[in-house]
């Protein structure tokens, strides 16, 4: 392809360029992140748009080991709990939802298997009477997600970080009743490069 074609087509461009490279990391090196990457993370995070402009986001940065292993201890029983109720199809099926690749398997020996060790936690809430908020606190995660690939970082979003509010560690972020726990945010320096997951391709319907 030409240059001008890959120009016109946004294929050098680097925000393009840096949505095909990130990837989901779950190994991350022990490297401390610096307080002012996670603070542009956080801006990025800011950026998102939002309904009505509500910016319904509220974000719960955990930079402290311990306390990152303790709540992954804590929300990783619960987990088990909740497989246990599924019947083995279903358990399956939720094993497969996580596995693309027979690689994939191996985040599942890891000491830490809902945050992965890595060194920056993010959980990011929302106000519980806001309808809009899964989707807007969707984009403000990729929006966080993305920075950090453009900063020499790799992430993963944990949904597993909802079940926080199952256990007694709930409180070492001292939420409000008024917002819930949408999703977590891992930040850190990735050991890892996981394959591309090929994406579906037939699903677009260009209407006349
Ligand atoms: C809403 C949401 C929840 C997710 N929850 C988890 C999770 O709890 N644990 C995990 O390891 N990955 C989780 N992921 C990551 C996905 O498994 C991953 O994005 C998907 O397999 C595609 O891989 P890629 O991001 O490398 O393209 C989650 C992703 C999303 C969008």
């Amino acid at each position: 392809m030409s240059n001008s074609t890959n120009e016109r087509t946004g294929l050098l461009n680097e925000v393009i360029q840096n949505i095909n490279n990130r990837r989901a990391v779950r190994k991350f090196k022990s490297k401390t992140v610096e307080r002012i990457l996670i603070e542009q993370i956080l801006n990025a995070g800011r950026m998102a748009p939002s309904a009505l402009n509500k910016q319904p986001w509220r974000f719960y940065v955990l930079t402290e080991k311990e306390s990152i292993h303790s709540i992954s201890k804590e929300i990783a029983k619960v987990t088990v709990k909740h497989v246990a109720k599924l019947g083995i199809k279903e358990i399956v099926k939720s094993i497969l939802h996580y596995i693309h690749s027979p690689k994939d398997f191996s985040f599942f020996s890891q000491s830490d298997f809902v945050f992965h060790d890595a060194p920056v936690v993010i959980f990011v809430t929302a106000p519980n009477d806001n309808e809009w908020a899964p989707i807007d606190i969707g984009m403000c995660c990729q929006n966080m997600m993305l920075a950090a690939k453009s900063l020499g970082l790799d992430s993963c979003p944990v949904g597993l970080s909802k079940f926080i509010e199952e256990t007694k560690m709930v409180s070492r972020l001292g939420l409000s009743k008024k917002e819930t726990v949408q999703l977590a945010v891992l930040i850190g320096y990735g050991d890892e490069v996981p394959e591309l997951k090929e994406r579906k391709k037939d699903n677009v319907v260009f209407i006349n």
